[in-house]
C-alpha cells in the first residue's frame, strides 16, 4: 500500500494507491452553472404545495429589479424541512432550474473543520462567490450538521464560529441584492433559534411524505420512464407503499426494471413491483407470513 499527499490548490488530498481517502483541506464549494442545473418542477412530483409556496422565489430570482422597483421583500432564507428521501435537494435543485440561475450547493458537513477558522473562511468564501453571481441560489443540505445548537461540541469544536459566520453573512446582505439562501434538514427542532430569526431563514416550506395522490404521481413519473405492463395500477402501486418517501419509490421501480431485465423480461409487471416493494419491507413481511403460519396451524390443530 502506497500513501501520497497530493498538493493541490483546493489543498492537501490523502490518497492510498490512487484512491482519495481523505483531504485536509477542504474542496471549494461545487458551482453548478444553470447550463448544468436540468431539473426542473415537471421532475418533482406529489408536493404541489410546497412547490406554490416557492413558486414566488423562483420569479423573484429570474427579475429581481422587478421586486426592488415595487418594494417587495422577498426572504433571504428558506427552510426545507422534511424526512430522508422526499425530495428537499430535488426541490432546490429546481428552484434553480425553473430560475435558470446559478447554483452553489453545498452540506453543512463540508463546513466542519479540522483547523480553528476553517469552516467559517470558507463560508465567507462561499458568500463572496455567490455574491459576484448573483441572482443565484446558495443551497446547504443537512444544514443540522452545522447549525445545531451551539453548545460546547467536542465532535465539531469550531461549529459555533461557522454558524456565527454564517449569521453575519446571512445579516450582511440586503433582502434585494439576489441570493437566495436554501437550507435542508429533518431535525428543525435541534438548529439554533438564531438561524430562524427575521432575515435569516424566516420561511419554512414542509416536505412531507406523499399522500395517497402524490404517490400516484410519482409513481406514474417514475414508470413513465420504463417499459411496463399496460395492467399496471399505479393507485394500486400507491395504496401498498404508505409511508414511502419519492426516493424510496424511485428505487422500486428501478429494483423491479433491474429484476425484469435480469430475468430477460420484455416489460416491466407487477409481479417485479410487488417483488421490489417486499424487498424494502424485507424482515417486517417475512413475520406477517410467520405469524399467518402459525396461526393457521393452530387453527388447524384446535
Ligand atoms: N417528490 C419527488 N418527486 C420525484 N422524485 C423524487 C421525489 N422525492 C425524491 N425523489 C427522488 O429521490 C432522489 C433523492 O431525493 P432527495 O431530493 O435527495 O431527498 P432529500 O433531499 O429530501 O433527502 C431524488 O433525486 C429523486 O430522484
Ligand atoms: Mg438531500
Amino acid at each position: 500500500m502506497r500513501l501520497t499527499h497530493l498538493s493541490s490548490p483546493k489543498g492537501i488530498r490523502v490518497r492510498v494507491g490512487d484512491r482519495q481517502i481523505g483531504s485536509l483541506f477542504f474542496s471549494n464549494p461545487q458551482e453548478v452553472n444553470p447550463e448544468d442545473v436540468q431539473v426542473t418542477f415537471e421532475d418533482v412530483r406529489g408536493m404541489d404545495e410546497a412547490k406554490l409556496e416557492v413558486e414566488e422565489i423562483v420569479d423573484y430570482l429570474k427579475d429581481p429589479e422587478k421586486y426592488s422597483r415595487l418594494g417587495g421583500r422577498l426572504p433571504k432564507g428558506v427552510l426545507l424541512v422534511g424526512p430522508p428521501g422526499t425530495g428537499k435537494t430535488l426541490l432546490a435543485r429546481a428552484i434553480a432550474g425553473e430560475a435558470q440561475v446559478p447554483f452553489f450547493h453545498t452540506a453543512g458537513s463540508e463546513f466542519d473543520e479540522v483547523l480553528v477558522g476553517q469552516g467559517a473562511r470558507r463560508v465567507r468564501d462561499l458568500f463572496d462567490k455567490a455574491k459576484a453571481r448573483a441572482p443565484c441560489i446558495i443551497f446547504i443540505d443537512e444544514i443540522d450538521s452545522v447549525g445545531s445548537k451551539r453548545v460546547s461540541n467536542s465532535i465539531h469544536p469550531y461549529a459555533n464560529q461557522t454558524i456565527n459566520q454564517l449569521l453575519s453573512e446571512m445579516d450582511g446582505f440586503t433582502r434585494n441584492e439576489g441570493i437566495i439562501v436554501i437550507a435542508a434538514t429533518n431535525r428543525v427542532d435541534d438548529l439554533d433559534k438564531a438561524l430562524l430569526r427575521p432575515g435569516r431563514f424566516d420561511v419554512r416550506v414542509t416536505v412531507p411524505k406523499p399522500d395517497l395522490a402524490g404517490r400516484v404521481d410519482i409513481f406514474n413519473f417514475y414508470l413513465s420512464k420504463i417499459v411496463h405492463s399496460g395492467a399496471i395500477d399505479p393507485k394500486i402501486l400507491a395504496k401498498g407503499s404508505t409511508g414511502f418517501t419519492g426516493a424510496d419509490i424511485e428505487n422500486m421501480v428501478n429494483q423491479a426494471a433491474l429484476k425484469a431485465a435480469t430475468d430477460n423480461a420484455v416489460e416491466v409487471t407487477m409481479a417485479y413491483l410487488d417483488e421490489a416493494r417486499d424487498r424494502k419491507y424485507g424482515l417486517s413481511r417475512s413475520w406477517t407470513h410467520i405469524g399467518l403460519s402459525v396461526h393457521q396451524r393452530c387453527y388447524s390443530v384446535a
